[in-house]
């Protein structure tokens, strides 16, 4: 790739392919790249690096996993069909979200519990989304205080994903922390009120806010202080209990409804002034349809990686039945099984107008920390730019359905390995 491509000034993207020719130059500088950025390399690598609770926490799906082998067998049954002697020299990989303009239709899904993956937890994570300008979304069972983790996001755009307590005085009050903390969405997950039977997690004990880590988000906020105090535990003094108070607030096992959604939607709306509301977690044609009727700003079609409802459907089939009933009426978005630049193009051309990527930046974060996150996601950008350059895109609207061939539904070569 030529350095001193005339295009490049007039590009009104990045020309991200350059990390390509940066990683393939290093050997001459008596440098190494970081690692090998192949999804199935980086999850052998982040097993090798982690601790066993903390590969089997990230690693872990609900079930014999059959959800998270539907999601990537779905990407499989749609091929891209390039075209080519397209004049892409002026590619532009840019899109919109909630009115932020960003660099590529990709995000960084909310992940709880990074301090067992890097004991700095999200806030490497969130300073590389920042640094790129990629939306970065931090999850309620983040292990950093939203107020660390929105400074080292710098300029953002920064979303905040809700696990909705049962106690409305503390929902408020992580609410209003997000919105003081320059936060811009609210993506309240709907899937999981409760983790999903992962045999791993449940055979090693592996629940980290009991084991006294992870928990800071909630021990930051006020209100959750004052239910310590009430409850008359001493997070000093007793770790355990305060992170199981604490998260058994946030997976409290009990439901919500759609009435209590309508309820946080305006919350959020009144403490941020309007800003954008969203639910996540949506695999049904009639729930998307809801979530529409109730007035959300957006959806992301997601089935939590496969972590949640072992044996269902795959999110991206769910997306292409979900894109069909409200695609022109709300933002849909997608994540679960995200692997690759392709698989990314896949999901656009089904439909969704932002993906969110979760496992890859787990593992770079897990494997070599900052420095890892950046070479994953900086891999990642510039494997979109060099797609967009070899299969003749010219920007991301031009990706649709006509850009992939797709086979029929099939689910018939399950394995029960966590990796495909
Ligand atoms: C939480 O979101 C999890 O999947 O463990």
């Amino acid at each position: 790739m030529d350095p001193n491509n005339p295009n490049r000034k007039h590009r009104s993207t990045e020309q991200y392919g350059l990390y390509q020719r940066e990683n393939f130059w290093k050997s001459n500088d008596g440098e190494v790249p970081p690692f090998n950025t192949e999804p199935g390399a980086l999850e052998d690598l982040a097993k090798q690096k982690l601790t066993q609770n903390g590969w089997y926490y990230a690693s872990s799906n609900a079930g014999q996993s059959h959800t998270h082998t539907a999601n990537r067998q779905s990407f499989y049954r749609h091929r891209i069909i390039p075209r080519m002697l397209v004049d892409t020299n002026l590619r532009d990989t840019a899109t919109t979200i909630f009115g932020h303009r960003v660099p590529t239709p990709i995000g960084f899904a909310p992940i709880g519990i990074n301090k067992i993956y890097h004991p700095l937890g999200e806030l490497p994570v969130a300073k590389v989304a920042g640094e790129l300008g990629l939306p970065y979304c931090l999850s309620t069972a983040g292990s950093q205080p939203i107020e660390d983790v929105g400074k080292a996001n710098g300029a953002g755009p920064r979303f905040f994903q809700l696990y909705m307590p049962h106690d409305d005085e503390l929902t408020r009050s992580l609410l209003q922390r997000a919105v003081d903390s320059g936060f811009t969405a609210c993506i309240l997950t709907v899937d999981t009120w409760q983790l999903g039977w992962r045999h791993d997690d449940v055979n090693t004990s592996n629940y980290a806010f009991y084991h006294g880590t992870g928990a800071d988000l909630g021990l930051s906020d006020p209100v959750f202080q004052k239910r310590l105090r009430e409850h008359g535990i001493d997070p000093d003094k007793q770790p355990n209990e305060a992170g199981a108070l604490w998260i058994d607030n946030v997976w409290h096992g009990r439901a919500h409804t759609w009435e209590k959604t309508q309820w946080v939607m305006e919350l959020w709306r009144e403490l941020s002034g309007g800003k954008p509301f969203c639910i996540k977690g949506i695999q049904r044609v009639e729930d998307a349809q809801k979530a529409v009727e109730i007035g959300v700003d957006g959806i992301v079609v997601s089935n939590h990686a496969g972590r949640q409802v072992d044996g269902a459907v795959a999110s991206l089939d769910a997306l292409e039945l979900i894109v069909d009933a409200v695609g022109d009426k709300t933002t849909v978005m997608f994540d679960s099984g995200v692997r690759s630049a392709s698989d990314i193009f896949k999901a656009l051309a089904l439909g969704a107008k932002f993906v969110f990527v979760g496992r890859l930046w787990v593992w770079g974060l897990s494997i070599m920390g900052e420095t890892g996150v950046r070479h994953v996601m900086k891999g990642l950008l510039a494997e979109f730019d060099i797609l967009l350059n070899v299969a003749g895109f010219k920007n991301v609207g031009e990706i649709d359905r006509k850009a992939l061939e797709s086979g029929p539904k099939s689910y018939q070569f399950m394995t029960q390995t966590s990796k495909l």
